[in-house]
């Protein structure tokens, strides 16, 4: 279960991105997202947001500079920190994300003259 550090969404500011980081650190002592699963998180969530059609696009950083906390993400502008998310979370941070960003428009069948 992950934690989240309640900071708010900027006043009327919609989110754009959903970042999350993906930086490896190799040495043993340095404890990293990559090295705890964010890729296959990045991976689970970016599969999420196209079944469901959300209006976010995922973002791959490396390093918010929150390390022994990770995997991290957040909101992107200004949103809230998520903290040691696993792959359980997955599922609420695509429900979190479906509510805050609603749904992409249908792109509308456009039939050509020579059609
Ligand atoms: S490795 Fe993810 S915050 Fe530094």
């Amino acid at each position: 279960m992950s934690v989240t550090i309640a900071r708010t969404q900027p006043m009327g500011q919609r989110p754009t991105s959903f970042a999350i980081c993906i930086n490896m650190r190799f040495q043993a002592d340095q404890p990293s997202c990559a090295g705890r699963g964010s890729e296959d998180i990045a991976d689970a969530l970016e599969r999420g947001i196209k079944d469901r059609g959300i209006d976010i696009v995922l973002e791959r950083l490396r390093c918010f500079g929150l390390c022994a906390q990770g995997p991290n993400l957040r909101l992107i502008p200004g949103g809230n920190f998520h903290h040691r998310v696993t792959m359980a979370d997955v599922p609420a941070l695509l429900d979190m994300l479906e509510a805050a960003c609603g749904h992409r428009a249908a792109v509308p069948n456009i039939v050509g003259p020579h059609s």
